[in-house]
């Protein structure tokens, strides 16, 4: 069986990124971006971005998790920390984060070291979502191999009925990553392949330096 997707072409010619564009600090880029995206409802879902770990067999894994906050110190999301993705940041802590937002033809790609956030910042967090997802979150063990789906639906009838009355307490093994940036890059899609780049690396003295790479 062959498809041939050699005829998909598109020509993106919506905007365009130059240097004296681009804020100082990568963060406020990101920020001024992702409100650009947000606001304008064209993008379902603005904070869904791909995270890629190192697993042990030496392939990268890549999945789409949601961002749930960020500042000066990185990119924060929610997961399992013994799913597939929570063993391999805790053994290897650095990942790679995507965002691809079509109507915008823009991506971000941001590469950085790994950090479990403070066990009571993943309380608050977990604290705050509806009582569905928290028990979601109690029910499933993430990445495990399971028999059906009853398995899972069982155990949250039966978890429904225990915490009816109780608020649900966050699991150990469930929480929040913070990913620190070394380098973000910002990429604007160009007519005739010839995209704007621009990244920001970390510098020793902890300053930014923003380059233009080729595309
Ligand atoms: C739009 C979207 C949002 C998701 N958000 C999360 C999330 O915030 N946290 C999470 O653990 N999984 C999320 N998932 C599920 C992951 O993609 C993945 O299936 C799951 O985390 C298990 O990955 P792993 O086995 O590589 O650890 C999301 C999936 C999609 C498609």
């Amino acid at each position: 069986m062959q498809s041939n997707l050699n005829d998909y072409r598109k020509i993106y010619d919506k905007s365009e990124l130059t240097r004296d564009k681009l804020d100082e600090n990568p963060m406020q880029q990101f920020r001024t971006w992702f409100h650009e995206v947000d606001d304008s409802e064209s993008v379902d879902e603005a904070n869904a971005m791909t995270v890629a770990s190192l697993s042990e067999d030496g392939y990268p894994k890549n999945r789409v998790v949601l961002l749930k906050s960020y500042n000066e110190y990185g990119f924060v999301f929610y997961t399992n920390y013994e799913s597939d993705k929570g063993r391999a940041l805790l053994k290897y802590p650095k990942a790679c984060l995507s965002f691809f937002w079509p109507s915008f033809e823009r991506q971000v790609i941001i590469k950085g070291d790994v950090e479990k956030l403070p066990d009571q910042v993943s309380e608050n967090y977990f604290a705050s979502r509806p009582k569905g997802s928290q028990l979601g979150a109690l029910v499933s063990p993430q990445s495990a191999v399971i028999e059906n789906r009853d398995v899972l639906e069982v155990k949250l009838a039966e978890l429904e009925e225990t915490y009816k009355n109780k608020e649900v307490d966050k699991p150990e093994n469930w929480g929040g990553f913070l990913v620190k940036p070394k380098a973000i890059e910002f990429w604007q899609g160009r007519p005739n392949r010839l995209h704007d780049r621009f990244v920001y690396r970390l510098q020793d003295d902890f300053n930014w330096k923003i380059e233009r790479l080729a595309p």
